[in-house]
């Protein structure tokens, strides 16, 4: 074929892989490209020797998709594929690495502290929950270091909360991240490259009921989205100019989406960078291509020429 989409993998995100794989396979047939979806398994690597695609776009969302491996197998395959390398991808699903990256480029974001299980073990996680309360206070936001889709993240607005927050975000991970919770407008800019350069396209704003998390995300109906999004222009060119500017910072190629709480004094506030993007019914990066006018089918497209060249 001319496109192999990679999708489903064993991460926590497969159900949510499966459908943006299928999503964008099927606005690239409308738009005239021959695509094959492969669920990633023991068969994929055969396949990729046997069937050679001009182009691969990894569709996995999480480990192993997320984290660089998958584009390092790529890599050695010599096979052109789209979105970031395994660098940039390592970078953007390390919040951490991804937060202290944005800071450099002049991006704000959230004062926060990483701690490993480990640490829980040598300190005492009594003395090391406290000293974090102390120093950050409250509310927190609880996720796992590395994640995706809002699993394992909880908003914890008392002290009394937090044990149980961390045992959640240790299901999923060894790491959490703790950060201060920013009150504000929660928006996720698109960036888009076709071979022009970085391009932000217009914010999309989301507002829940309850938390934005993995059924407000993916269930349609739970979540109103603003695309675009209801901002004055000069805050909106201030999201779209972090948004190009965590894109470039961390390396990033063809497509991302970041997320940003726009605090009380109207400053955009990173909060996380996605290399590889959901594309479901739901996810907002289509839905800002349609804000911007743009033909589905017609921009993947373009993405995968600009993947191939
Ligand atoms: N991790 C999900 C797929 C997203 O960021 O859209």
């Amino acid at each position: 074929p001319d496109v192999l989409v990679l999708a489903g993998g064993l991460s926590h995100e497969r159900d949510v892989s499966l459908r943006s794989g299928r999503r964008v396979a099927e606005s690239l047939r409308a738009a005239g490209v021959e695509v094959t979806v492969h669920d990633v398994d023991a068969g994929l690597l055969p396949t990729l020797r046997e069937v050679r695609p001009a182009v691969v776009w990894p569709l996995l969302h999480g480990a192993t998709g997320e984290d660089g491996s998958v584009r390092d197998v790529l890599e050695l395959l010599g096979l052109p594929y789209v979105g970031a390398g395994p660098r940039a991808s390592r970078c953007a699903w390390s919040k951490p690495v991804a937060k202290t990256l944005a800071a450099q480029a002049g991006v704000a974001t959230p004062r926060f502290v990483t701690l490993p299980q480990a640490l829980f073990r040598e300190l005492g996680a009594g003395e090391v929950l406290r000293t974090v309360l102390d120093s950050l206070g409250l509310p927190l936001a609880v996720k796992p270091s590395r994640g995706g889709s809002a699993l394992g993240v909880t908003l914890v607005r008392s002290a009394e909360d937090l044990p149980r927050a961390m045992v959640s975000c240790f299901a999923y991970g060894d790491t959490a991240l703790l950060e201060q919770a920013v009150q504000g407008t929660e928006v996720a800019v698109s960036v888009v490259d076709t071979g022009d350069g970085p391009r932000a396209l217009p914010a999309v704003e989301v507002v829940t009921e309850g938390p934005y998390d993995y059924d407000a995300r993916y269930v349609p109906g739970r979540t109103e989205y603003f695309a675009p999004a209801r901002l004055e222009p000069d805050v909106a060119q201030r999201v779209a100019d972090a948004a190009v500017a965590v894109h470039r910072a961390l390396g990033l190629r063809h497509l991302s989406r970041t997320d940003l709480i726009i605090d009380a004094d109207g400053v955009p506030q990173f909060i996380d960078v996605n290399s590889a993007p959901g594309m479901t019914e739901t996810s907002l990066l289509p839905q800002a291509a349609l804000a911007d006018g743009q033909d589905l089918g017609a921009l993947y497209r373009a993405i995968v020429e600009a993947a191939a060249t």
